[in-house]
């Protein structure tokens, strides 16, 4: 309850949605254990690194780029789709960065986004219903029953999993992958010929001229670091709770709890109840964190969650996810945005303007419209400027391959391609062609200040 002491272990009293019921007891025990001894996978430092540079962020002189698979897979924990996540997180951001003259905090959907919430409980499968597929920390994502059994052994998994994404996702950024050296080859093959490749290129090459210029102007781009390496942080719903305690320590340096899953964790849609396990467990961890804010949200609600996860308003602690929908947001946003700014709450404002454009196609493929996605963040754009607050960033799914999930774009995805490389285990992610698309059309966004409502 509220008011009650806080301890890692103090969600276990209040309700906790969308929760694995693991079949045995035994077993879960047994894997909470090993989880409870392991090293940390980040530091606490590290989350209030990324904790100031979203407090950048929440003053306006900072954007925020977070983005990555709906569902990560135990079975792509390669170098190759690491690296491919990579380039284009990385190509986006320079898009932002250079586009709109803005440092860009990147943060992952990666090294940990393996648990789904889901609206039904349960799935189509041939003539039979199965359990939804809930993510790899806790079954398989095979169409049968069975593989849909939960196993709490894959809460072990998932920490290991994200440790070798981690490790790699590490070496790339502070190895000499991510030097802005190196950016005209973050292009991949089959982008590098599309009008975005194209315009990318472009961009890469002024980059280039502008770092030859600040070497001719006798700036040391050799020693300075900022040049060749880049922080990207991870992140990813904190929905199972057996495992985000597991992995909760106390620092040494400051005795305060940090959930060392990840630098930074988000609140899902459908867990963000202020009675519930998920608010009263990431109110006692110190890590940057997320929450959605959907249709329903209400002003009230809001500040309460607001004055739950960050009392004492500290900027940089509370990133709020906007996912409203394309149609709705310029009507619902504007009220919510006015009552935290009333209750000068130092918050990040992010769109997420995948999950609330999602449908199915007539023959029940599950997409969204670039269109949409565009418009939404538009809409967002367009009511924070209304409102006079600061358009912090967006909040993405997409992935590095070449896929067909999501609709239109520059050379359009069309429905009936949608079926040819649908790769998602889950919601319908962004192409690394669209998403290099998206983020040009951004810049270009938050170059516009005029485009007020
Ligand atoms: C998600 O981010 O994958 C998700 C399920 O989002 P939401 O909680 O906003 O529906
Ligand atoms: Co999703």
């Amino acid at each position: 309850m509220t008011g009650s002491v806080w301890s890692p272990s103090s969600w276990r009293s209040h309700p906790a949605l969308h929760q694995p019921e693991w079949p045995s007891e035994e077993r879960a025990e047994v894997a909470r254990g090993k989880l409870a001894t392991v090293p940390p996978l980040v530091f606490a430092g590290e989350a209030r690194q990324l904790r100031s540079a979203l407090a950048e962020v929440a003053g306006g002189r900072a954007f925020l780029l977070q983005a990555g698979d709906c569902a990560e897979s135990f079975h792509d924990v390669s170098a190759i789709h690491i690296r491919e996540k990579l380039k284009i997180l990385l190509q986006m951001a320079a898009v932002l960065t250079y586009g709109a003259t803005l440092p860009v905090v990147k943060v992952g959907r990666i090294a940990g986004q393996y648990a789904k919430a889901r609206t039904s409980p349960t799935e189509p499968a041939g003539d039979d219903e199965i359990p939804s597929f809930r993510g790899h920390m806790i079954h398989d994502d095979a169409p049968t029953a069975e593989a849909r059994i939960p196993d709490p052994e894959r809460m072990v998994e998932a920490y290991y999993h994200s440790t070798s994404t981690l490790n790699l996702v590490r070496a790339f950024t502070k190895g000499g992958f991510a030097d802005l050296l190196r950016v005209h080859e973050w292009n991949q093959e089959f982008v590098a010929s599309s009008v975005e490749g194209r315009r990318y290129e472009r961009l890469a090459a002024e980059i280039e001229r502008a770092l030859l210029f600040m070497a001719a102007c006798g700036i040391d781009v050799v020693a300075e670091q900022k040049l060749h390496q880049v922080d990207v942080w991870t992140s990813h719903e904190g929905l199972v709770l057996d495992y985000e305690e597991a992995l909760t320590r106390r620092d040494s340096t400051t005795g305060d709890w940090y959930d060392c899953s990840a630098h930074m964790l988000w609140i899902g849609e459908r867990t963000r109840k202020l009675d519930g396990a998920h608010v009263e467990f990431f109110s006692g961890v110190n890590n940057p964190l997320g929450v959605k804010v959907g249709p329903t949200a209400t002003p009230d609600e809001l500040i309460e969650i607001c004055e739950r996860l960050d009392p004492a308003r500290m900027p940089g602690r509370l990133t709020l996810v906007s996912r409203m929908g394309a149609e709705q947001v310029f009507e619902l946003l504007p009220p919510l945005l006015r009552a935290v700014r009333e209750s000068e709450h130092p918050v990040v404002w992010a769109c997420d303007p995948m999950h609330a454009n999602v449908f199915k196609t007539d023959s029940g493929v599950k997409t969204r419209r670039f269109d949409a996605i565009m418009a939404e963040i538009e809409g967002f754009f367009a009511a924070c400027r209304a409102e006079r607050v600061w358009p912090g960033g967006v909040h993405l799914e997409f992935t590095g391959e070449d896929v067909t999930e999501c609709l239109g774009g520059s050379e359009a995805v069309l429905e009936e391609q949608l079926s040819s490389r649908y790769m998602s285990l889950c919601d319908p992610r962004l192409n690394a062609r669209q998403s290099l698309d998206l983020a040009f059309r951004l810049a270009e966004l938050m170059r516009a200040p005029e485009l007020e409502a």
